[in-house]
């Protein structure tokens, strides 16, 4: 069964601007975030996994973004190296946690930015990692000595899709879904050359954060507000959830950005 980290947003809040999104003038309402992250809570806890939780800090408003939290892979734990400051204290939490659940960690050079399951998802037997404006593509080389598999770097070029999992979303049947505009020429590329039946997001769809999903087998936590999307992959068999996430689009997150797989991955081929 696949094991799910999430942090309760007691402590979510607007407080810094790190991303397009993020606006300390518009901030998110606390009790309807709560309720937003209590329905995903809810939604992710029916479906076939188990989520363990993480206790939120004060001055960390961003934390609930597990998904940066750091890489999973089998019993190992590569920890994020956070771009910005204001999310770097996050890390020795994490950590703590990773160690207590019993995850070896290992350790990417400090000068390296990595954010985590943000920016490296697997599709197939491929660790597609996005880089530019959160991770360095310096650290994919030493994500892939550690881990022993292909790394294939993308670059990302939209700022308002600023970490991989909020414009790629693998499939467990190989395809993936995807908003190709966030991509350079080469990533579009090499998405194309590796990931069979993709299906592309409009940029309406993408700005809803509709590729920011939970894939669990057959399925799919996704924010509201993609219903060409969800079309497409009821038609491929897939049950979709749509979840209220307004909240967290203001912080540029939704579903994904709240999750991280502990593993991600069992082993790499
Ligand atoms: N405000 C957070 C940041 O800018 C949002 C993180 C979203 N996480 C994600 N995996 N896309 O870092």
């Amino acid at each position: 069964m696949r094991e799910l980290l999430l942090c309760p947003p007691d402590y979510y809040g607007i407080e810094y601007e790190i991303n397009p999104w993020m606006s300390r003038a518009r901030g998110a309402q606390a009790e309807l975030a709560q309720k937003q992250w209590e329905g995903l809570h809810a939604t992710l806890s029916k479906l076939d996994c188990k989520v363990h939780l993480i206790a939120p800090q004060p001055g960390l408003p961003d934390m609930v973004f597990t998904a940066n939290a750091g890489l999973t892979i089998g019993r190992k734990f590569i920890p994020s190296n956070f771009r910005h400051t204001e999310r770097a204290g996050e890390q020795s939490f994490f950590v703590e946690r990773m160690k207590q659940r019993g995850y070896e960690v290992r350790w990417l050079p400090e000068n390296l930015y990595f954010e985590g399951e943000g920016d490296a998802l697997f599709s197939g037997d491929v660790l597609f990692c996005g880089y530019k404006f959160r991770s360095d593509i310096q650290s994919h080389r030493a994500i892939a000595d550690m881990l022993g598999c292909l790394v294939i770097s993308v670059e990302l070029v939209d700022p308002r899709f600023y970490h991989l999992d909020t414009c790629f979303c693998p499939l467990p049947d190989g395809g993936a879904f995807w908003f190709p505009m966030a991509f350079d020429e080469y990533g579009q590329r090499a998405i194309r050359e590796h990931v069979i039946d993709l299906i592309d997001v409009s940029q309406e769809e993408a700005t809803h954060f509709s590729c920011n999903a939970v894939v669990l087998e057959r399925d799919i936590v996704l924010p509201e507000g993609a219903p060409q999307l969800v079309t497409r992959l009821h038609e491929r068999g897939y049950r979709c959830h749509e979840l209220p996430m307004s909240e967290f689009i203001k912080a540029g997150g939704a579903c994904k950005c709240l999750v991280m797989f502990m593993p991600q991955r069992e082993s790499v081929a």
